[in-house]
């Protein structure tokens, strides 16, 4: 197994897009019986399932929901027919058989860039043929490998015009989603990837994005991480946060790691130590039950 990453990796990282070759998608673990077992040895309470509308200009927001019922296998049959987003969130904690893949991922991107890569968070993310992930940004690093399907992915530069601060701070201050608010016109500004399996890249921290499937049920692995640089950037966030509501200051993302943003991210440490915060816990109530009796897969379980 392996993960390829380009030459330039290490004086390229966190600046620009790198894009990677693996063989990881050749795993069985993939494949439909694969996944059904996955999701069968999944705490289902864990699993993320969301669906999202057309993406229109301003701020989208996705509808959450759960699968109390159903089979593994037949969650995967209601993603091929519905419009369905499932995120396995540290799938391989609780699937020991994804841990030998997110070592191999996690360490190539160690090799490849020369920066100890931490808090390593391997997803396993099973979407809806032409499913699309609203214009957003992760506060941590992802990279993410494409094993089943196609899908493009559009990247916008990080800029405060495409992705305001305030909006950073409050993701992650978790009063938020990770969507931003949206303008066609961004898009004369992005650069497209299509993603294949055998593909893989990774992005420079808080550089908005959105994704669109293919006429196909994909299968991809988002792999999150910290490298020192990003943890200090995103804990300087937390404390802009605190800074914008408390006084009249209006702070705005610093690209440059220095002595400011160090004290910052140790004032967010302290002050994340002080307030007990606990991991995150999205924002958005659950409102739609999973259901293969449906033809769009979606009950509502309110109104
Ligand atoms: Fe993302």
């Amino acid at each position: 197994m392996y993960v390829n990453w380009p030459d330039h990796s290490d004086t390229h990282f966190g600046s620009e897009v790198l894009l990677a070759q693996q063989n990881v998608s050749m795993s069985d673990l993939f494949e439909d019986d694969g996944l059904a077992h996955l999701l069968d040895h999944y705490p289902r309470e864990k699993l993320g399932i969301w669906t999202f509308g057309e993406e229109s200009e301003g701020l989208n927001s996705s509808l959450r929901g759960r699968a109390s019922k159903l089979s593994g296998k037949e969650i995967i049959d209601a993603v091929k027919r519905g419009q369905i987003w499932l995120n396995m969130r540290q799938a391989s904690v609780d699937v020991p058989e994804l841990m030998p893949i997110a070592d191999t991922i996690f360490d190539s991107l160690q090799d490849a860039t020369g920066r100890k890569i931490r808090k390593r968070d391997l997803s396993v993310l099973i979407s809806s043929p032409n499913v699309q992930v609203h214009y957003h940004l992760d506060i941590p690093m992802v990279a993410l490998f494409q094993m089943r399907g196609e899908k493009r992915i559009w990247m916008y530069p990080r800029e405060e015009r495409l992705a305001p601060s305030d909006y950073i701070e409050d993701i992650v201050h978790m009063k938020r989603e990770e969507e931003l608010p949206y303008r066609k016109a961004y898009d004369d500004e992005a650069t497209v990837y299509t993603l294949r399996p055998g593909m893989g890249l990774t992005w420079p921290q808080f550089m908005p994005h959105r994704v669109q499937n293919a006429n196909c049920m994909n299968v991809s692995l988002s792999s999150e991480y910290q490298t020192l640089n990003s943890f200090v950037q995103a804990n300087a966030m937390y404390t802009n946060g605190l800074l914008r509501s408390a006084t009249p200051l209006s702070p705005a993302l610093n690209d440059n790691v220095g002595p400011v943003s160090v004290a910052k991210a140790a004032f967010a440490r302290a002050h994340k130590a002080v307030a007990r915060r606990g991991p995150r816990v999205s924002p958005t109530p659950v409102t739609f039950e999973l259901d293969t009796t449906r033809e769009n897969c979606v009950r509502q379980l309110y109104g």
